[in-house]
């Protein structure tokens, strides 16, 4: 990805030229203030002239929002709906560092995804089962998992598909059951494509896929990735946060190079980010140091809200429609049809 891409090439529809719509121009913010004039507006009433004159001056200079990450914030349109479903594009969430946000992206980019209009398919990766019990699902309750669909034969996607409770997202759930698989995978043949070939039936009436990755660079994850499109990592906002991302990148290359040459980086996304700190803030410097524009312009603020959501079993979308982080991560939707649209 080009460094000074910021605005317009990696931003808004159309601008690749693909779909022939305008580019849309930056959002607008408060103007800069450019004479002495445009900061005194109210102290200069008796002198109407040189007041127009000045906001005439502010309205041809208009700044460009600064976003959390630093950068100016790229225009983000609502994406069109689709006219179709399919073909999906399947993404991982994938970090071997534990709870930096990886399930609460899945829920969330997922269920926003949804809201508009695409047709999502949440893999729950991880015996944890993070994901279907953040989805109101009772691990012990489950007839069929990923397990069976990855280990039986007979077992097919149908089978174990489930209503994830939000209109337009299902879920391949998962439990304690997938532990076994990791072990029992090492003596299938093409044991690393496994994941890719039960979901080759689900490409066809999805738009998208996203895969839960457990906090580990193992068999499992090594499916998940060579399954994959792109990548999706959640980073944490904190100290030691890119600790430990030498060696998922490392992964990454790898299984790029040996099994999946299509697989890219699709963004670095700052989870748990508290801007009013220094510390926030400096570490959000380090990860657009180190990743440049792959970081995304979104990022997702610390909020009780999110582990209210997991107990509730629902997104942050529906259990707090308005809130925060369920605009965060609507933005997130957007930022990302945009990066796929213009790739
Ligand atoms: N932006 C946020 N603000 C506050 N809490 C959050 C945020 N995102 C996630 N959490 C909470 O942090 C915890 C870990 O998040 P999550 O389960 O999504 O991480 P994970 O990377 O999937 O973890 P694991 O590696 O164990 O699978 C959860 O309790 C979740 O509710
Ligand atoms: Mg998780």
């Amino acid at each position: 990805m080009s460094e000074g891409s910021q605005l317009g090439s990696t931003t808004a529809w159309g601008v690749s030229g693909a779909s022939g719509a305008p580019q849309m121009p930056p959002r607008v913010v408060v103007p800069a203030p450019s004479s002495e004039a445009s900061m005194l507006p109210f102290e200069r009433t008796s002198a109407s002239e040189p007041v127009a004159e000045a906001v005439a001056e502010t309205a041809e200079a208009p700044s460009v929002e600064i976003g959390p990450t630093g950068r100016p914030m790229p225009y983000l349109p609502d994406p069109p709906p689709v006219a179709e479903h399919g073909t999906a594009r399947v993404v991982s969430m994938c970090n071997q560092k534990g709870g930096v946000g990886k399930t609460t992206t899945t829920i969330n980019l997922g269920a926003s995804l949804a809201e508009f209009g695409r047709k999502v398919l949440l893999v729950d990766f991880d015996p944890q089962g993070s994901l279907s019990v953040g989805l109101g699902l009772n691990p012990h309750e489950m007839d069929l998992t990923i397990y069976n669909l990855l280990l039986e034969p007979g077992v097919t996607l149908e089978d174990v598909v489930v209503p994830s409770g939000v209109p337009g997202m299902d879920l391949l759930p998962s439990n304690i059951d997938l532990s076994a698989a990791e072990v029992q995978l090492v003596n299938e043949v093409a044991r690393e494509q496994t994941l890719q070939r039960v979901l080759a039936p689900a490409l066809a009436s999805y738009d998208v896929i996203l895969i839960d990755c457990q906090p580990s660079l193992g068999l499992l994850t090594v499916n998940a990735l060579t399954a994959s499109d792109g990548v999706i990592v959640p980073l944490e906002c904190e100290y030691f946060a890119l600790r430990g991302v030498a060696l998922l990148k490392t992964t990454i290359d790898k299984v790029r190079e040996r099994l999946n040459p299509r697989l890219e980086i699709e963004g670095v996304l700052g989870t748990m980010f508290d801007g009013r700190t220094l510390h926030g803030r400096e570490v959000m410097e380090r990860l657009v140091q180190a990743w440049g524009d792959t970081v995304f312009h979104t990022v997702i603020r610390r909020t009780v809200k999110f582990s209210d959501s997991t107990v509730a079993g629902e997104p942050i979308t529906t259990y707090a429609s308005s809130s925060t982080g369920a605009e965060s991560y609507r933005q997130l939707a957007k930022e990302v049809l945009s990066r796929w649209h213009d790739a």
